[in-house]
């Protein structure tokens, strides 16, 4: 997707920003806000960026020093980093197992065919996921069944994933959508019931926790993405699987290398989906900056809360939903509005990007167009897809910036109401909603916010993370699709 907004050419799945024409762009491109104001010129703050690839400074050296090592070392494939970093992984995810792989496609495909799921069986998916999870199931040879997702939480609806299950029913693969653990508990005890395997997508959920276990780990396996926009992001495509089932971290290994565990000896039509070198040591450095990295994100996600908490309450947008025992990852902060295009072109106008995840749900995608899968109900999914919008998300957000999208919000939803001249068709939230919501925004009982001032939560990082232009244009992947 490409959607240009003011100051921004928005140009990747997650939503990476370039620097475009803007008021906020001088000659040399964007103001360094490091950089003592000049008389005369136009003080305008930078445009806010949607996500940053770019590491911060912090992490340059450290990262710099990783690639070197390992473009010295003449080790690209299946060498120390890799294994390194399976090692920390595993143990990150809370698991004893850590196969990394090519991208989380392949992590989602390679652990079905692990499994030995394939051709004949049946895989439940959510309605409203990345089109990867579905994709993943049917390079497998198996059949998609969408199950619906619950209203307000955009994560897979237990009941319905029961009432899906039917004799062919091998796996179940819900999303943590957003970050937002999906429920395992429940999932887990519909698999042990009925004898189903339990693959939970995490490609979104890198740090998220569920009644304190890592959100992977509640899943028989767990398969994780390195996209370059992801909490934890490669310079390039990568993934893994996680697991404590050793029989399939062992068919997992020999899967992605050929199907070999013995040079020319092919014991399986594999795949060549190997994590390289220069990926696994860049992520060994991220790894390690990934929690506080993480306790910003839940920083920003707080501070929006308690902006937008009173137009929340009037039903004027609906805010993440963060169901009981759950820590997430923040990795997408999504709100609901039933004029969404509306408030989006509204924020657009403001300077503030926006993203949708996902506009189109797979079941209605050109690719499966011929699946019985694309003929299923699925009202909340489709609810969800014309509804949701994605603000600015991730560490390099300053408090002022969160602040400045808190206030363009607000002066947003107040232009689209005016615009309408009615207030009809708001998003109303449920009672046990709002009391998730005040619960995951840190308001009091009776609804007042708290005092806190939004800037003590953030260890701001110093002024001098604004890189220079041309970084920006490195490690952006354009998605297909049509621009907005
Ligand atoms: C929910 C979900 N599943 C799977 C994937 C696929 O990951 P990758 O892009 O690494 O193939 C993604 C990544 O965008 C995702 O968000």
């Amino acid at each position: 997707m490409t959607a240009t907004t003011a100051g921004t050419r928005t140009t990747a799945r997650e939503g990476t920003t370039t620097p475009g024409p803007s008021r906020a762009t001088t000659a040399d491109g964007p103001r360094d806000p490091a950089r003592p104001a000049t008389p005369g010129v136009d003080r305008t703050p930078p445009p806010v960026r949607f996500l940053d690839l770019v590491p911060p400074a912090a992490l340059r050296d450290e990262l710099e020093g990783a690639l070197l090592r390992v473009a010295r070392s003449g080790r690209y494939l299946l060498g120390p980093e890799l294994e390194a970093f399976e090692h920390e992984f595993a143990a990150f995810a809370g698991a004893r197992h850590c196969v990394a792989v090519g991208s989380g496609l392949d992590a989602l495909t390679l652990a079905l065919r692990a499994r030995g799921i394939g051709p004949g069986d049946e895989v439940l998916v959510p309605g409203q996921t990345f089109v990867a999870t579905w994709l993943a199931v049917t390079a497998a040879g198996a059949t998609v069944v969408p199950v619906d997702v619950a209203p307000g939480t955009h994560l897979m609806d237990v009941d319905a994933a029961c009432a899906a299950i039917g004799p062919r029913t091998a796996a179940i693969v819900p999303v943590d959508l957003y970050g937002h653990p999906a429920p395992h508990p429940e999932l887990r005890a519909l698999c042990d019931a009925h004898g189903l395997w339990l693959l939970d997508d995490a490609a979104q959920a890198h740090g998220a926790r569920l009644h304190g276990r890592p959100a992977g780990s509640w899943a028989d396996a767990a398969a994780w993405s390195f996209y370059p926009g992801k909490n934890l992001g490669a310079m390039g495509d990568g993934g893994a699987v996680t697991t404590d089932d050793a029989d399939l971290a062992r068919r997992l290994r020999r899967l992605r290398n050929y199907g070999s565990e013995q040079k020319y000896v092919h014991l399986e039509a594999g795949a060549n989906s190997r994590l390289d070198e220069l990926q696994a040591a860049v992520l060994r450095v991220r790894l390690r900056a990934l929690p506080a990295a993480n306790a910003h994100r839940t920083a920003v996600a707080a501070a929006y809360g308690r902006g937008l908490a009173d137009l929340a309450a009037a039903g004027r947008v609906g805010l993440p939903v963060v169901t009981a025992g759950a820590e997430p990852s923040h990795h997408l902060h999504v709100l609901r509005s039933p004029h969404r295009d509306a408030l989006r072109d509204a924020l657009d106008r403001e300077g503030v990007p926006t993203l949708v995840h996902y506009p189109t749900p797979p079941a209605r995608q050109p690719a499966f167009a011929g699946l019985a899968a694309a003929r299923a109900s699925l009202p909340e999914a489709d609810r969800a897809a014309a509804e949701v919008l994605s603000l600015p998300m991730g560490p390099h957000l300053t408090a002022d910036e969160v602040g400045r999208v808190v206030a363009a919000v607000c002066r947003a939803v107040l232009a689209v109401d005016a615009g309408r001249g009615a207030v009809e068709g708001r998003h109303r939230p449920t009672g046990r909603a709002v009391a998730d919501r005040r619960a995951a925004v840190g308001r009091s009982p009776s609804g007042r916010p708290d005092a806190r001032d939004p800037s003590e939560e953030f260890r701001l990082r110093p002024a001098d993370h604004r890189d220079p232009p041309d970084h920006h244009e490195r490690g952006v992947r354009t998605a297909a699709g049509a621009p907005r």
